[in-house]
């Protein structure tokens, strides 16, 4: 077998992953003209399309089908005492090792205990410093006078936002307990270690949702979320042998949290967290209630007045991990053809198509005898429900071959029989199976294979 062949041969690597998103117009590394900046990743024309399904799937399933849940989008600078009140200037931190011979930085929770008992560098043996703590949260200064009375700091969790609106929204929306507020948007994170491409990144962005629930319900509530979090996945057509839970321990609890499971995902570089489901008990509202002097207990008017500050189940996901889980997910390399030739192979993205970038990509077989006019006119149609795109370049084997990288699920060809009888080649991007279907009947037909879709290979 040749060496191409061999390359083919493993799955998804985060180097494959990395290039192919770079090839295709995914993911750009930040300033990269200037050397990269370290953390910060750009997202391309495939990219933003990609991620931008991705927010609008989770936004659907947990606003548009849920009648007790409502949207929010809250400004990523807060009023300084926010973090004070959350914990997270006295707790978000990491604990933070240095190498004084190669000046390598690590998470002292991610190198092996003996190194760290022995304050011995994984990398070069030199000797480590002490552990100390680092804070998170990006600082900056608002306003012209950089002093302390000005300092204010990037949102690291977009959560924050959602609680100090809780009152002002169950006001204007009449909300009643349980409901929940979902929002997406960026948070920043001075992380010490940014490896491994968007995975772990200072600038991401988070799909958050908090439930708000009557204390003593919340254990309940907890449970159930978890339940609906894993079958969203399986909506989305993830591999479910490639999610498993894990739940925190004692030592791994964050500062807020009640009890917290993680849905990890088995990215190429091992099983790591996905998305988190917190119950964050009343920490949150109780705390904002201290510092803010604000009563913030709910007044259940159902219930003869009672009041009391809900307990929070929060579900929080990495909108920009899961753009990177979607990729390793979907990645396949497949030997199309025996045609005693080992190095004909296709990279291919098995996207739900109701995810992917693009979602129908029309080819005219020739540019010549009005098929090209025919295929734009066909396209122009499909546009105005789908996101079709429009490729007359090349040989159309290479066409395929192009969309199928891209992820786009489904192919129109239209060639000479098109002119006579209105019919055209759709081409699946998984089978590579062909059919002929009538013009008229197009955008039914894929709606159809939209909403059918199973994933089989
Ligand atoms: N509000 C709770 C919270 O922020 P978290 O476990 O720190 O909890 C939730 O973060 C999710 O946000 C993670 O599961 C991950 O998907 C994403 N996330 C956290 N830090 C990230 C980072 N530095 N880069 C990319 N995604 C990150």
């Amino acid at each position: 077998m040749s060496d191409a062949a061999n390359e083919y041969q493993g799955k998804a690597t985060m180097e494959k992953i990395t290039s192919l998103a770079k090839r295709r117009g995914f993911v750009f590394q930040s300033s990269e003209i200037y050397g990269g900046q370290n953390g910060a990743w750009d997202y391309g024309p495939l990219g933003i399309e990609l991620k931008n399904r991705i927010a609008q799937a989770w936004w659907k399933e947990m606003t548009q089908l849920h009648d007790d849940i409502v949207g929010l989008d809250a400004a990523i600078l807060m009023h300084p005492r926010t973090w004070e009140a959350s914990g997270h200037v006295e707790n978000f931190t990491d604990p933070l090792v240095d190498c004084k011979k190669c000046k390598s930085r690590f998470r002292a929770d991610q190198i092996p205990g003996e190194n760290l008992s022995a304050k011995k560098c994984p990398d070069c043996g030199g000797e480590l410093t002490d552990t100390r703590k680092f804070n998170l949260m990006f600082k900056t200064h608002i306003g012209p006078a950089e002093d302390t009375a000005s300092i204010i700091y990037l949102r690291p969790e977009t959560a924050q936002g959602i609680y100090v609106n809780y009152k002002n929204i169950i006001q204007s929306n009449r909300m009643k307990i349980p409901f929940g507020i979902a929002q997406i948007g960026k948070a920043f994170r001075n992380e010490i270690v940014t490896k491994n491409f968007i995975f772990r990144t200072c600038e991401f962005e988070q799909m958050e949702m908090q439930f708000f629930v009557k204390p003593g319900t919340d254990e309940q509530w907890f449970s159930e979320w978890k339940k609906r979090r894993w079958a969203y996945y399986e909506k989305l057509g993830v591999r479910m042998d490639y999610l498993r839970w894990h739940q925190h321990g004692p030592g791994e609890l964050a500062h807020y949290a009640k009890d917290a499971y993680d849905i990890e995902y088995l990215f190429p570089m091992g099983w790591r967290e996905l998305e988190g489901i917190h119950n964050r008990s009343d920490y949150d509202l109780g705390r904002h209630t201290q510092y803010s002097g604000k009563d913030l207990q709910y007044i259940d008017q159902d219930n003869s007045s009672e009041r009391y500050i809900p307990f929070i189940i929060e579900t929080s996901a990495g909108l920009t991990r899961n753009l990177l889980m979607i990729l390793c997910d979907a990645y396949d390399e497949e030997k199309v053809a025996d045609k005693g030739n080992d190095d004909d192979w296709r990279t291919v993205l098995r996207f739900h198509p109701a995810i992917a970038p693009v979602t129908v990509a029309v080819l005219p077989l020739m540019k010549k005898d009005g098929l090209a006019e025919l295929a734009q006119d066909i396209r122009a149609e499909l546009r105005e429900d789908f996101a079709a795109d429009y490729d007359q370049a090349g040989a159309i084997g290479r066409r395929y071959r192009r969309q199928d990288e891209a992820g786009t699920p489904f192919c129109v060809t239209v060639d000479y029989q098109s002119k006579d009888d209105n019919t055209v080649t759709l081409r699946y991007r998984d089978s590579m199976e062909q059919i002929r279907v009538n013009r008229t009947e197009l955008a039914e037909h894929l709606r159809k294979e939209i909403k059918g879709y199973k994933r089989t290979k």
